[in-house]
């Protein structure tokens, strides 16, 4: 498996920023605080004093799932993935081949790291249905292709990434401005996928309140749409993150893909073409014959995913249960769920952002 030979390099490789081990001293600074500051501490606990002096220099706001998102190069995001982002973009090095997945949460990055890494490694795991062997059968499409700024990164780490299985592949949620300089060496490609932020809202509002901690309560339909309007919402506002790899594909067809959710639902066969086309591993005529392409869409199905053990009863993420990866994967499941003049709002909305760029959505 892809990510067995990540091995982490300690901490000391970070100078600034780093992990505070001093715990009795935190504890010490704990006991002045109030019940409530120390209740926010937590999701902060383990980040050094001059990180938090820089955090607290950030505007913030109320998060979905911790007590705070912070605005950080232009985008809100929680804490320990600023520091996981910082630590990235100051150690990351790019080699030729390398594939990045690109995605605002909740656009299907789990399915689309699933195709991926099902599509590069085709040679080495056969994906036709009757091989057990292929690793997707026993681990979570986020085992399989790491994002930059989580497991990878887990309290500041700095992995060893040069013995990857080549092409490497990674994803990421952090806007275009924050990673293209990572990204910049030729033969790096990134393939975002973007979904209509109608269900990409909902599909976040559901995910959040699922796998939040008891002690944050929960966001409300309302409350949580208003955020995501203000563009509140992780790695947003959403119309940023979409726009800028939406221009840098218009810009940089060889070094960006851009994909749309709704598009693989109607027609996965030809975008899982595109997009072997586009990383350069296109198929042949008799892999197509003997249905190489088919296998790898019905592997990498909702239905095939969601009924796999390790997706059932798994947890890749940490505290994060699989399960919860996959809800219904549908297009338009948010008529199910916004009111009429919520709908007009998030629709003015999108069109004060996104009209005239080019960039359209399909709603149903
Ligand atoms: P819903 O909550 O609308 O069901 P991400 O992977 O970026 O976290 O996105 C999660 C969304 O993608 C969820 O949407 C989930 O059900 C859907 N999804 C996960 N796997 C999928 C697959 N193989 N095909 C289609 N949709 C999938």
């Amino acid at each position: 498996m892809a990510t067995s030979s990540i091995k982490a390099i300690p901490i000391m490789a970070i100078p600034s920023f780093n992990v505070c081990h001093n715990l009795e001293l935190l504890k010490e600074q704990g006991k002045s605080l109030d019940p409530k500051r120390q209740e926010g501490e937590r999701e902060e606990e383990g980040l050094s004093y001059e990180f938090q002096e820089m955090l607290e220099s950030l505007p913030k706001e109320r998060g979905w799932r911790t007590r705070h998102l912070y605005l950080f190069q232009g985008f809100w995001c929680q804490s320990k993935e600023i520091q996981a982002i910082m630590s990235f973009q100051k150690h990351f090095k790019p080699l030729q081949n390398d594939v990045v997945i690109a995605t605002i949460p909740k656009s299907g990055t789990t399915w689309l790291k699933a195709l991926t890494y099902t599509l590069l490694n085709r040679h080495r795991f056969d994906p036709v249905s009757s091989n057990t062997d292929h690793p997707l059968l026993t681990s979570n499409p986020h085992d399989l292709v790491p994002f930059f700024e989580y497991k990878l990164r887990l309290n500041g780490d700095v992995p060893d990434l040069f013995g990857l299985a080549s092409p490497r592949t990674f994803a990421t949620h952090v806007p275009f401005g924050s990673l293209k300089d990572s990204i910049e060496k030729p033969g790096v490609k990134v393939v975002y996928l973007c979904r209509n932020p109608f269900d990409t809202f909902i599909s976040s509002w559901h995910y959040t309140n699922s796998i939040k901690s008891e002690s944050v309560s929960p966001v409300s339909l309302d409350e949580g749409f208003d955020m995501y309007c203000r563009g509140l919402i992780g790695f947003g506002p959403f119309w940023e993150h979409m726009l800028a790899y939406w221009k840098e594909s218009l810009k940089r067809p060889d070094k960006v893909l851009f994909l749309r959710y709704e598009d693989l639902k109607q027609d996965i066969e030809s975008n899982l073409k595109k997009l072997a086309s586009f990383l350069a591993v296109p198929f042949t005529e008799e892999e197509e014959r003997k249905g190489i392409v088919k296998a790898i869409v019905e592997l990498c199905s909702f239905e095939s995913l969601k009924k796999l053990e390790v997706n059932k009863a798994g947890q890749s993420i940490k505290n994060f249960e699989n399960r919860h990866l996959f809800r219904k994967g549908e297009v338009s499941d948010w008529i199910n769920y916004l009111s009429p003049p919520q709908a007009e709002r998030l629709s003015a909305l999108v069109d004060d952002k996104l009209g005239g760029t080019g960039l359209t959505f399909r709603y149903c």
